[in-house]
């Protein structure tokens, strides 16, 4: 077998056997096959797409890549939910409270954001102390104790797809539906939930850009899940905007604190409901929609969920002072206020450039050595389909940068204003279970 029979035959449209995807993976793993040649590789199977087998294939040869993780020592059926990455999602930091306080354990293993999009560990990273470098050990007796954990991914897991996925980010092969579900799913599948919802994003914001696409990636995730056995539901979710009205780490975890408080904003919350809900459903601690919203709400309800986000805090040793005092959050002293210039309805608030914008502000890593200005961010006031007044607020923006005439030039050019949408936007567009 030897690379350049592959990439040939990928290119000319065959299907590769099992032995040739892991010759392939397990070459550049190792430093035998160079990045010139897994580049080729990748852009035939971009070009020429992969089948549901070699999907499989690729999969299997990730996650056989590195270590798995064993978590069957933790009680009951636990869960985690994926996001294929937005801007302004912090529903990870809502959810998973509220579903450890249904008293199912919430284990996830999460990542640090790249370009526009946002990671879970460098929001938390606001709160300070908060430390997500902890041993298999202490996860498993955390989740046990607690109820809900969250820990960076090591780096004996899945290392091929960090390879991969390195590559693929400056290549130009990213969004193909094969490479997306088999990076997601073997780290999912590598570090043992029982049960996974995923929160496939669709719009501006997210590498799916149309519905189709979207359901075509959700599905292909579910039959990997299915084939690992883990049960794997999908909720089809808007990026045509951002989520909530937060972007950037600290203003994303105190909109989160928010939200655990009954105060948050209408699409985050009802996209916590409905991922809350099905996990709830593959936990087995409702039988019915209606029975696991109620409990959902009942933990905003009677407080449980922010009680449960203080113990993780306490837990991994962040200061817990941060989620009844907000002022001791970070937040860039840069303050610049973007107000409507006509009045009108939201048109459009591209989840991309806002994403990028925040980005540009100190908020997001251009590479992964960027230090974060975990204050920085983009506050909205309005979304789409709002009614704004001449000089009424429309956003504020955060940075302790001191030149940001372009991040406010661009933000006036995005933002489109006039008659009123014919359609109203959705935040749930579709669900598959
Ligand atoms: N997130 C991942 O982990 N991998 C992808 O390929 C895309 C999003």
């Amino acid at each position: 077998m030897n690379m350049y029979d592959i990439i040939e035959k990928k290119r000319d449209f065959h299907k590769l056997s099992k032995e040739e995807i892991e010759y392939v993976v397990n070459g550049y793993v190792d430093g035998s096959i160079p990045d010139y040649q897994v580049a080729a590789f990748l852009m035939a199977v971009f070009l020429n797409k992969f089948d549901i087998d070699e999907t499989f294939y690729l999969t299997d040869a990730f996650i056989d890549s590195g270590h798995t993780i064993d978590l069957s020592e933790i009680k009951g059926i636990k869960v985690d939910k994926h996001s294929t990455g937005g801007v302004g999602d912090k529903t990870t930091l809502v959810l998973g409270p509220m579903v450890a306080a249904c008293g199912v354990p919430f284990v996830k293993m999460s990542g640090r954001g790249l370009g526009h999009t946002g990671g879970t560990l460098d929001k938390l990273e606001s709160i300070k102390g908060f430390d997500f470098e902890i041993s298999i050990e202490e996860f498993i007796k955390n989740a046990n104790e607690i109820g809900m954990v969250i820990a960076s991914q090591t780096g004996d897991v899945t290392p091929a797809d960090k390879k991969f996925y390195a590559l693929r980010d400056t290549t130009a092969t990213v969004d193909n539906l094969s490479l997306i579900s088999s990076s997601i799913m073997s780290k999912k599948l590598a570090t043992g939930a029982d049960g996974i919802v995923l929160d496939v994003k669709v719009g501006s914001g997210a590498f799916m850009k149309n519905i189709e696409d979207a359901e075509e990636l959700s599905h292909l995730m579910i039959k990997l899940g299915e084939k690992y056995n883990r049960e794997t539901m999908a909720v089809i979710s808007n990026m045509e905007q951002p989520l909530g009205l937060a972007v950037g780490n600290s203003l994303e975890v105190i909109e989160a604190i928010e939200t655990l408080r009954g105060n948050g904003p209408e699409d985050l919350v009802e996209l916590c409901y409905r991922i809350g809900t099905k996990l709830l459903l593959i936990a087995k601690v409702a039988k019915t929609d209606e029975e696991a919203h109620k409990m959902l709400e009942e933990t905003i309800s009677s407080g449980s969920a922010l009680e449960k986000l203080k113990e993780v805090v306490v837990e991994q040793k962040g200061d817990v002072r941060y989620i009844d005092d907000y002022t001791l959050f970070p937040i860039s002293k840069n303050v610049h206020e973007i107000k409507a210039k006509e009045s009108g309805y939201i048109k459009s608030l591209n989840a991309l450039a806002i994403g990028k914008i925040s980005q540009s502000l100190g908020a997001g890593r251009e590479t992964m050595e960027t230090e974060l200005d975990l204050g920085a961010g983009v506050l909205l006031n309005k979304k789409i389909d709002d009614y704004v007044e001449k000089g009424e607020l429309i956003a504020t923006l955060y940075t302790n940068k001191e030149d940001v005439n372009e991040a406010i030039e661009h933000f006036y050019e995005i933002v489109e204003i006039g008659e009123k949408n014919p359609v109203p936007q959705k935040i749930v567009l579709k669900e598959i279970d």
